[in-house]
């Protein structure tokens, strides 16, 4: 599972595209079955959407532990990306490492300050975690209507298989792009055939995607 000299584990749970996450118990297993010398990184970027039982993030399950460092992010579920502020939970050894590359001034104030003003609106992070999950079920349901099957929600998107649509998915992602919606082709760069990603928006947004698929297919 892991090589001689690897000093690194890193694990995106949920991971982007696919969705895909292990379960807490996987989780815990994985740092058990990984050298003890291995970092194991969770990127927790999506924690704050998942609402599956059988899901707790690295920061819940990995309080105080030497060998794990844990990342969060603004990006999402706090609507901060054009901010680029987030932020890493670990040992005092890694935070003391980290500190000695990281360039001066790399957050700026005001990021800092929308960061913390942004995690006292507990109001909009319930609103969203509940509106992503209404979407990203209605969604999933109409797809599967024309043949576009995903995976069991997670975060905040779904990723689109087209193999059982009579539409590629490509074709799929240039009518789209016409009406001017774009999706996430996950071919470049992930190298994951005849798939799109599909991230949950407004509702707007969502019934603007729905129109559109309906004009596609009739
Ligand atoms: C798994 C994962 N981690 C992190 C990020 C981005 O985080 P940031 O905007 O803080 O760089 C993304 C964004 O797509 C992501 O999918």
């Amino acid at each position: 599972m892991f090589q001689k000299k690897q000093k690194l584990f890193f694990l995106a749970n949920p991971n982007n595209p696919t969705g895909t996450y292990l379960t807490s118990s996987e989780l815990l297993e994985l740092r058990k079955k990984l050298r003890k010398n291995i970092l194991l990184v969770v990127d927790d970027a999506y924690a704050e959407y998942m609402k599956n039982n059988d899901y707790k993030s690295g920061l819940k399950l990995f309080k105080n532990k030497q060998n794990v460092f844990i990342l969060r992010t603004f990006s999402k579920i706090y609507g901060l990306s054009s901010l680029r502020v987030g932020w890493g939970y670990g040992s005092k050894k890694i935070i003391k490492a980290l500190n000695v590359i990281k360039p001066p001034f790399n957050v700026n104030e005001v990021a800092q300050k929308a960061a913390i003003e942004s995690l006292k609106d507990t109001k909009f992070i319930t609103r969203s975690v509940k509106h992503n999950i209404i979407y990203a079920k209605k969604l999933k349901n109409f797809l599967n209507q024309y043949g576009i099957n995903s995976n069991n929600i997670s975060a905040n998107f779904l990723l689109l298989n087209f193999e059982k649509c009579k539409f590629k998915a490509k074709y799929f992602y240039e009518k789209l792009k016409m009406k001017g919606i774009i999706l996430r082709s996950t071919e470049n760069g992930y190298n994951i055939k005849n798939m799109l990603r599909l991230t949950i928006g407004s509702k707007t947004d969502n019934l603007k995607f729905m129109r559109a698929v309906k004009g596609i297919f009739n």
